[in-house]
């Protein structure tokens, strides 16, 4: 397994790959999956996944400054570059590391662009973690253009990050297929997340509500009128005096805008964020 730290030996460890293979006339397939390290199980899926599909598979780890509108939270991020380096050693296939410092991605300007992901990037995170989207449009842009991967794979947990990132390929026309994998869960349900490793054991027990809360919506959503599921949900926070709920959401996959009222053809999921002390959590599920 290569590691490399700048983009310049990156690029040129994927060209001498290609390159061997050029002889033998065939174009080396490029899995990418970018995360910013703490790596789980969820990850290690993800990685699997672009195994199966590809030749080669890049993963970068890289904490994005741009992405986090909390200088506290960013601080707080988990670092494990060796633990995770570790687990990556232990997969079978051709992997390369990108672990990269700041500024080889951002040169002079720690900025973010611009982007209008067509009213995606102000529906629920987009309304709490303001410029967050901006953040991560920019660091995958630049990921995009750098490893040029024929496929990349992303978790369903971040799921209006995924539908996002359909939307950034698709305006930006980046030739990148984007592949969504399922949220992996611990056995009590709790999703997995690189956040997990700061909550405590007590904290780590309480946050399967946010599960549990899920699951009641989902087999309640066909019965139960929405302002009553919205109700419920409200009541199930109240209820319990470790997790703060910040927003409950049902909303329309395609749009991610709130649902007002059900339709038989659009397909609906329910989103949660939530605070356990000061670790932000956050899950969704499909309802229909
Ligand atoms: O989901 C994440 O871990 C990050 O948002 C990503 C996609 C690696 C971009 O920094």
């Amino acid at each position: 397994m290569l590691i490399h730290t700048q983009k310049k030996s990156l690029v040129q460890a994927l060209s001498s790959a290609n390159n061997a293979d050029s002889e033998i006339g065939k174009k080396k397939k490029i899995g990418f999956v970018p995360t910013m390290g703490a790596l789980h199980i969820g990850h290690i899926s993800l990685v699997n996944k672009a195994l199966e599909d590809n030749d080669l598979v890049v993963v970068s780890i890289f904490v994005n400054p741009t992405q986090f509108n909390n200088n506290a939270d960013l601080q707080k991020y988990p670092r494990t570059p060796e633990d995770d380096i570790s687990l990556l050693k232990n997969l079978k296939g051709e992997i390369i590391v990108y672990l990269p410092q700041v500024q080889d991605l951002y040169e002079t300007a720690v900025s973010a662009k611009d982007y209008n992901f067509e009213g995606l990037e102000n529906e629920m995170e987009g309304k709490h973690r303001k410029g967050h989207f901006n953040g991560v449009g920019t660091i995958l842009d630049k990921f995009f253009r750098i490893i040029k991967p024929d496929n990349a794979y992303f978790g369903e947990k971040d799921f209006q990050q995924l539908q996002i990132v359909r939307k950034l390929v698709a305006v930006e026309k980046l030739p990148v297929k984007i592949i969504g994998c399922p949220i992996l869960r611990e056995e009590t349900g709790l999703a997995l997340s690189s956040r997990n490793k700061r909550l405590d054991a007590k904290q780590v027990d309480e946050a399967t509500l946010i599960y549990k809360v899920l699951n009641e919506v989902r087999e309640k959503f066909d019965s139960t009128t929405l302002k009553e599921l919205n109700e419920l949900v409200a009541e199930r926070f109240l209820q319990n005096e470790s997790l703060n709920l910040e927003y409950f959401e049902i909303a329309d996959e395609k749009t991610l805008k709130t649902a007002k009222q059900k339709s038989k053809h659009a397909k609906y999921r329910a989103f949660i964020a939530a605070f356990a002390g000061e670790v932000r959590l956050i899950d969704n599920m499909p309802l229909n």
